[in-house]
């Protein structure tokens, strides 16, 4: 058995206002909080052991996960009194864990959807017998993202965070944010103060002479960092087209949560996720979109590519498309928002009040 570190503390900025009353990794995807999909995946490779690397918003991982058990796995949660980065976060946890100074511990940042074979990953690290092995993922436009080149047996030759010019950009594969560290690896982060393992970490193993080996290869991934991203993740589980074991009720066009209220005449389509609680008006269209819980939609409302969050409520007739809506917003009806607009937590938009277009 293998053990796992998940790095869970960070204060998802980019994912606001989403994440102004919840840590990212707790915003449900495809009707459960997103880290119940990284857990089932990890139990399901033969993780059982788990160490939630907790900061920001700490108090709330416990109360909805325990001990673990509802899902077979033993957690612990460590909390950091300052945020440490992902490197101190890593070495934070390091006294939780269990394994021998030469056993792989895995480590997975807690925002990535994805199909990797983590046994193949631990199986890459113990038969090339790095130091610290890297899950790298192919991307069309790798710009937000760290390079990671590797040589023609597979190691790790330099570590480019966020290239721009096109001569920074040598190679399509990017960190994508899953590990495996020989155990005495973790031991050497420097403790105490902040520690970036992808800018500080990384770049000091490889100059100091140690065996860094990436893994490449072409399964689903998806960084749930951004608005767009993490609607999208949601509607790619709901869709199956993200693997998960996790996702409660069969794969397909909606997933509706036993409590929703759906109008009869109401069309739900591209993996879209109504949840608890949540009611969807007569006429009304949500395509690809997550609502999250106790969110209402009222009639005619046109809802694409969005995340309406909890309790927020959608006027008649109001057109939302790519917006993220915070929890408890009001916005009224024959309103317009689109282009990544994101209306703040318990705003509220008198009707007819923003238009993207000069019709009516
Ligand atoms: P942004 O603010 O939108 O960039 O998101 P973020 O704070 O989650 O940062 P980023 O996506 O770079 O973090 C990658 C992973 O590391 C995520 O799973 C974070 O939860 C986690 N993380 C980032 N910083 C910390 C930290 O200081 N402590 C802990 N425990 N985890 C962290």
């Amino acid at each position: 058995m293998t053990e796992a570190i998940l790095l869970v503390g960070g204060k998802g900025t980019r994912l606001r206002p989403l994440t102004v009353n919840t840590p990212k990794p707790m915003v449900p995807a495809a009707g459960v909080p997103f880290l119940t999909h990284q857990l089932a995946r990890a139990k399901a490779a033969g993780v059982d052991h788990i160490v939630l690397a907790t900061s920001y918003l700490a108090e709330v991982f416990e109360p909805y996960f325990g001990d673990g058990s509802r899902l077979g796995l033993h957690l612990e949660y460590v909390t950091e009194v300052e945020p440490l980065g992902t490197g101190g976060a890593i070495r934070n946890v390091a006294s939780h864990l269990r394994s021998g100074p030469d056993d792989p511990v895995l480590i997975f940042n807690g925002d990535i959807l994805t199909g990797l074979d983590i046994p193949a990953l631990v199986h890459e690290h113990e038969s090339t017998g790095a130091d610290v092995s890297l899950h790298l993922s192919r991307v069309e436009d790798p710009r937000a993202y760290g390079l990671v080149p590797t040589d023609a047996t597979g190691r790790v030759t330099a570590f480019l965070e966020k290239p721009q010019t096109p001569e920074e950009i040598v190679t399509d594969q990017i960190n994508a944010g899953a590990y495996v560290f020989r155990r005495s690896v973790i031991d050497t982060i420097p403790t105490g103060r902040p520690v970036s393992v992808e800018r500080e970490t990384f770049p000091d193993l490889l100059s100091s002479g140690a065996h860094l080996q990436g893994m490449v290869d072409s399964t689903y991934w998806l960084d749930l960092g951004t608005p767009q991203a993490f609607v999208r993740g949601s509607a790619d589980l709901v869709l199956g087209r993200a693997p998960s074991p996790a996702v409660p009720g069969r794969c397909g066009e909606r997933l509706v949560l036993d409590s929703a209220v759906v109008a009869p005449d109401a069309k739900l389509t591209e993996g879209t996720v109504v949840g608890a609680r949540a009611r969807v008006g007569e006429g009304a269209r949500v395509s690809g979109s997550t609502l999250l819980d106790g969110a209402v939609v009222e009639p005619g409302a046109v809802i694409t590519d969005s995340l309406i969050g909890r309790g927020a409520t959608i006027g008649a007739r109001t057109v939302v498309t790519g917006a993220v809506i915070g929890d408890g917003a009001h916005v009224g009806a024959d309103n317009e928002l689109q282009a990544g607009v994101r209306i703040w937590c318990d705003a509220t938009l008198p009707p007819a009040s923003v238009r993207f277009s000069s019709d009516q």
